[in-house]
């Protein structure tokens, strides 16, 4: 039985995956060009030891892509999994408990940098497939592809895909890189957002001044910067760019209501958090603010003297980096045009400005009443014994709408994550329970998707 040979594989899966954690694959740090590569070769040796065919690494103008695949019979459904093998960087390194690339286990969690973004998922397919391939038991084809450029918004994966739209012919697409509610409360994702990324530099004068002669008649860009992004919300939370809401689709109270039904605990939010209380914008509750409005937010700002101790300096120049995360329909490239043009706007006449756009992405929304979710939800109910809810989820795999402009193709995003894996922070960990039900659910999702 497949469900006994999972558990009786746990060690070696997980010692597996330990290994796979080790590779310091941060996509981000041209330092790490190596074990980037390194990482995809170990995904590409895992592939064909659990029965994959046509294993490659194939090139990109970055990183590579990991392809695989078996196909059974051209009459089966084809499933495409995708999945990232590349993390995000460590920093801030001092804040881990243990090293991010030397992966502990500690209260039944893997703590290792990737191990829930996306390694630790993405291996979950690799075994479940293993599981299935072993038994005689793969009910589809499947095609693997697992990028390593995730982290840095998947720039060459769109020619990779649009090259080889033969041989990624497929049914569906299956992805594992977002979150369940919780283990008591499994969950599919729905939604996710999309993301328009922007860097702005605000520069005074055209050196750096001593803040005593100069200061208090040349303009501080900082300053100057501060006051330009705080006038980017209003009282009420919403983003002061004229046009920003101008395509958000306003859900039905009934969607709102659904959305509002999934448990949700605010006590236990803030206090998982640390904070006082929560902030957004006005009229909507956390799970929407998060899954169905748009945000705009400062993700790193510098300028001046930051080293020890003070110097007294009025800064020539002062930068921030801002993300907006959309939702439907807003279209990245538009709110990234409209960001510039406000933001040059508000520019008092003592400073110039200049924005340069970073990656972005569409947002989706995937379909609940197609055989693929259907498949996916049974399979929950199987081994979670619960129909999972659906969930918009806020943050971003821009492929996903990618796949559907180019493939045609809709995803299912059977994410066994949680949103406290604290992804992107130190101390990233993935619960060995959510990985073991996961591999169950991902075989059980194949057979029930073979008999859709
Ligand atoms: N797996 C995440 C996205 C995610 C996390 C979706 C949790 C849903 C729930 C992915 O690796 C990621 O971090 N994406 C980036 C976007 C990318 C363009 C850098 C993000 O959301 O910031
Ligand atoms: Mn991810
Ligand atoms: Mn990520």
């Amino acid at each position: 039985m497949m469900k006994e040979y999972i558990a009786s594989n746990k060690d070696r899966f997980v010692r597996e995956l330990i290994d796979w954690l080790k590779i310091p694959s941060v996509s981000a740090d041209s330092r790490h060009r190596e074990d980037v590569r390194k990482a995809a070769e170990f995904l590409k040796g895992k592939l064909v030891d659990a029965g994959a065919d046509k294993v490659e690494i194939c090139e990109t103008k970055g990183h590579p892509v990991v392809y695989g695949e078996k196909i059974k019979d051209p009459s089966l459904p084809t499933v495409l999994v995708y999945g990232h093998y590349d993390v995000q960087p460590p920093d801030p390194i001092e804040k881990w408990n243990s090293p991010p690339f030397e992966p502990v286990i500690k209260d039944d969690k893997i703590y290792a940098r990737g191990a829930s973004d996306d390694k630790g998922q993405t291996y979950m397919h690799v075994k479940a497939f293993e599981t299935m391939v072993k038994h005689d038991q793969l009910p589809c084809n499947v095609k693997f592809m697992i990028e390593g450029e995730e982290e840095v918004g998947s720039d060459n994966l769109g020619t990779f895909v649009r090259e080889n739209k033969e041989r990624l012919k497929a049914d569906i697409i299956l992805i594992s890189d977002t979150a369940i509610i919780s283990l008591e409360h499994p969950s599919i994702t729905t939604g996710l957002r999309g993301l328009s990324y922007v860097e702005v530099e605000v520069t005074g004068p055209n050196r750096d001044l001593h803040s005593g002669v100069y200061g208090g008649a040349v303009a501080n860009p900082i300053n100057v910067l501060c006051q330009m992004i705080a006038s980017l919300h209003d009282e009420n939370g919403r983003i002061a760019i004229p046009g920003f809401y101008d395509k958000v689709v306003n859900l039905s109270d009934d969607e709102r209501k659904a959305i509002n039904q999934a448990p949700f605990d605010p006590a236990a939010y803030k206090d998982d958090l640390g904070i006082g209380d929560v902030k957004g914008e006005k009229g909507f509750t956390t799970l929407e603010r998060t899954g169905i409005r748009p945000t705009l937010d400062v993700n790193g700002i510098w300028g001046g003297y930051t080293g020890e101790g003070a110097k007294t300096v009025l800064p020539s120049k002062a930068s921030a980096k801002i993300s907006m995360r959309l939702v439907p329909n807003q279209v990245s490239s538009e709110i990234t045009e409209l960001f510039t043009q406000h933001f040059k706007s508000i520019a008092p006449k003592y400073v110039k400005v200049k924005v340069t756009a970073h990656h972005g992405g569409e947002p989706v929304v995937t379909p609940t009443d197609s055989p693929a979710y259907r498949a996916a939800s049974k399979a929950f109910e199987e081994v979670w014994g619960k129909t999972p809810i659906p969930t918009r989820d806020g943050g971003s795999i821009p492929i996903v709408a990618l796949f559907k402009k180019e493939l045609g193709l809709d995803t299912v995003l059977m994410g066994f994550g949680l949103d406290s894996d604290a992804l992107h922070s130190p101390n990233e960990h993935f619960g060995l329970r959510n990985f073991m039900l996961g591999i169950e659910t991902i075989v059980a999702f194949y057979q029930h998707y073979a008999k859709a």
